[in-house]
């Protein structure tokens, strides 16, 4: 479902071009659940936001379902990206100013669903995440297990056929972390969602099926 062939990735500072992803080839079939490993700067956020069409390879393509996602117009990419996937990053990117309803709600009003529907899809969702009793507040007024919640009911909330997510559970105790885990989990095996979890952690890593490890840009095993 998800082919990466070639990606290469370099910045360049002052002139000086670091070279990132050196060649990343892989398949990852569908509902399958993988998750990314490797040392710091390795290159693993880059890969993830590469896979999520963030952000664009030097060389190389990523297709889902045989087809090349950056042959779509920036158009075309964005609508695709808030059907198709579900994002959730170690900070939460939440929006300041709205309530988690609202923050749940904004996926689907952009996908053009109708506010009664949008907000009882969030209702729903933030019940199933043990928030059905802080709805109305803000992300400055919830705990940091909460926000990440919130954001995972965000990026649930479209029924995505794949979750990417960059150390979902980096900033949370043991027990929340299990919790946001059990969710993506559940959602796996409910929707046949594709899980890829960037992490460091060798305990979240073994939930998963497999895992793809880089070291100094290239694939080490997978
Ligand atoms: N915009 C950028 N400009 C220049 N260099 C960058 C940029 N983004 C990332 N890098 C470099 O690319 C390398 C890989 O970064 P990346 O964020 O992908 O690492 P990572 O594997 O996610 O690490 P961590 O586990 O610490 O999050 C790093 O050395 C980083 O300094
Ligand atoms: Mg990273």
């Amino acid at each position: 479902m998800i082919k990466a062939d070639g990606l290469k990735k370099s910045f360049f500072l002052d002139k000086r071009e670091i070279s990132v992803l050196k060649g990343i080839d892989f398949t990852i079939e569908a509902g399958e659940r993988i998750a990314i490993c490797g040392e710091s700067g390795a290159g693993k956020s880059t890969l993830l936001q590469i896979i999520g069409s963030l952000d664009k390879p030097s060389s190389g393509c990523v297709s889902f379902s045989g087809v090349d996602i950056f042959s779509r117009s920036e158009q075309e990419l964005a609508k695709w990206r808030n059907l198709s996937l579900g994002f959730v990053f170690q900070f939460h990117h939440l929006l300041p100013e709205f309530s988690a309803l609202e923050n749940v709600m904004t996926p689907a009003l952009i996908n053009g669903i109708p506010m009664p529907e949008a907000k009882e899809m969030a209702t729903r969702l933030l019940r199933k995440v043990g928030l059905d009793e802080r709805l109305r507040h803000k992300p400055g007024e919830l705990s940091g297990g909460e926000q990440q919640r919130v954001a995972l009911a965000r990026a649930l909330i479209m029924q995505p056929k794949a979750v990417l997510a960059d150390e979902p559970t980096g900033n949370l105790d043991a027990e929340t972390s299990d919790e946001i885990v059990d969710l993506l989990l559940q959602c796996n095996r409910e929707f046949n969602t594709t899980l890829l979890l960037v992490t460091h952690s060798q305990r979240l890593a073994a939930q998963m099926d497999r895992t793809i490890l880089i070291e100094n840009g290239l694939i080490l095993e997978s």
